[in-house]
């Protein structure tokens, strides 16, 4: 029996540790609807999938599928998509689309949708919102027994680890509404506070009193993150899996409701730590321009998992940067399968989704090409982390990006190549943004990886001494691994321009 997955935490760098290595998820999400016919992933996924390259993918299961009747399972589609997992030797992350699915409840049994027991939400004006109430005993008391149900069926069936990590619910939080107003969520809001968020921020009093502005959203917080993390912790007493949860993040401030309230957000990260431990660690769903930010502000919390970001030309430029800007363990665009396969006339109608952006057959193969990439240099990009020699950009707006090193200046520009005066010339419509990372191997000798940007170091300003290139060199992508190409002289030899396509050099200089 091979070893359970789990997050290794070594002075506070959270590392994915599968079959006893480290793992860097580099994949993708399937379309919701995909994995409710095995035999449509069979023709219409895996075929696409396979020219990414991917090691591992995120796939839901649906509770209304896998509990048809209170108290019988059903687990067809679970094995099934193990199953053909193992064929492609690749890994698979599970998300439990349980009572929360983007704010409501449509992947709850249709028995339990009928049965107002299990209550709904209420809008501010007492309209009906087609979400179960976290305030609803009964409801979280089914949908733990049923993942509880799921995570023993792994525990038995999935000695091989197939499935490495858990997600649990799906963007959780009310949509539109600051908080629930239905008459049991209201009751709590108008009691004192539990004496944990007392503690916690020092308050007394109703929610009201204690937060003020914040009272809605914190409420919310603390309801889902005591339904979710009871969940979580029954799962994981049953299968022990790392468990993650996912959000909307949009990288600016929005008030509760515009987003959904309640869901784990950054800044309430300290009521869901507190009230779902069973939770190791919350990503962000990125399809706001905000990319930097977003990203950032989660990795802040040492480790960077995005199960979800948008499925454009853009997704290569932005899995070497975030591989190489942070300690990642995730990166995985939504809608992989429609990325890599077009989508049928038939299925882009039924898309009602704005993030679903049209097939582009070279945004696919650039991110399988920036893959590859990673997952050779990886080993390189971890130490060179540790040990601060890693640069890593992205555009983003902005037209440059310099580092300053101790005795280097490193100018990142972002364009479409050189002009005849050496002028860097704006991008075209169509090429991704620039994006990528600079290793620094040694004192003079510079690694460079990236799509769409210009590359120029330069001595620091003030600097007595000239420096010249001594060897500049295109390092290919074989069967094999990185191989020595080109050796770059006479017009390709000062300024590293770098197309549209992902792309290695290593640049060494001399000083006189
Ligand atoms: C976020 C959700 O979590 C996904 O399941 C999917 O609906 C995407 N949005 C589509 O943009």
């Amino acid at each position: 029996m091979k070893a359970l997955p789990y997050l290794r935490n070594e002075n506070g760098r959270i590392t994915l540790m599968v079959d006893g290595k480290p793992f860097l998820v580099l994949g993708g999400e399937f379309h919701n609807s995909s994995g409710s016919d095995l035999e449509y992933m069979k023709t219409n996924v895996w075929p696409g999938l396979r020219r990414l390259g991917g090691n591992c993918y995120l796939t839901p299961v649906y509770w209304e599928c896998m509990e048809p009747e209170q108290g019988v399972y059903d687990f067809t589609l679970v094995d099934g998509v193990i199953d053909q997992a193992r064929e492609e030797g690749v890994r698979l992350i599970l998300l439990w689309f349980g009572l929360w699915k983007n704010g409501n409840s449509a992947y709850i049994p249709k028995w339990m949708k009928k049965d107002s027991q299990y209550f709904y939400m209420r809008g501010q004006n007492g309209q009906m919102v087609e979400s179960v109430s976290p305030f609803c005993k009964a409801a979280v008391e089914l949908d733990k027994k049923a993942f509880c149900a799921l995570m023993k069926h792994l525990a038995d069936m999935d000695e091989e680890r197939t499935v490495i990590m858990i997600q649990v619910e799906n963007e959780t939080g009310i949509w539109g509404h600051p908080r629930d107003y239905s008459d049991e969520a209201t009751q709590i809001f108008d009691a004192r506070i539990p004496s944990e968020m007392e503690r916690l921020y020092d308050v007394s009093g109703s929610w009201e009193e204690a937060f003020g502005l914040n009272a809605c959203e914190y409420f919310m917080s603390w309801g889902l993150s005591k339904a979710v993390g009871e969940i979580a912790a029954a799962g994981r007493s049953v299968y022990n899996l790392p468990m993650f949860m996912n959000c909307v993040a949009i990288g600016m401030p929005l008030k509760a409701g515009d987003i959904p309230s309640g869901g784990p957000l950054p800044r309430v990260h300290k009521i869901w730590r507190i009230f779902a431990p069973a939770i190791d660690l919350y990503g962000p769903d990125i399809y706001s321009p905000f990319y930097k930010e977003v990203s950032s502000e989660f990795a802040a919390a040492n480790a960077l998992i995005i199960p979800e970001m948008g499925q454009d030309k853009n997704a290569a430029s932005k899995a070497l940067f975030t591989v190489a800007a942070y300690n990642t363990i995730c990166f995985s665009p939504f809608g992989i399968d429609g990325m890599m396969t077009p989508l049928s006339e038939n299925d882009l109608l039924s898309q009602t989704n704005s993030d679903v952006v049209p097939y582009d057959e070279n945004a696919g193969n650039l991110l399988a090409e920036s893959y590859r990439m990673l997952h050779l240099l990886w080993p390189q990009i971890l130490k060179a982390q540790e040990e601060g020699r890693i640069y890593a950009f992205l555009q983003q707006g902005d037209q440059r990006t310099e580092f300053i090193m101790d005795d280097y200046i490193l100018k990142i520009s972002y364009g479409g190549g050189l002009g005849h005066m050496g002028q860097p010339v704006p991008r075209k419509e169509d090429s991704p943004v620039g994006g990528g990372f600079v290793i620094r191997q040694d004192k003079d000798t510079f690694l460079i990886c990236g799509i769409s940007c210009n590359v120029k170091v330069e001595p620091r300003y003030g600097s007595q001494e000239q420096v010249f290139v001594l060897d500049k060199r295109e390092l290919k992508l074989t069967e094999t691994g990185l191989e020595p190409g080109r050796i770059f002289n006479g017009d390709e030899r000062n300024f590293t321009v770098i197309g549209a396509w992902p792309t290695v050099q290593t640049l060494t200089f001399y000083r006189r």
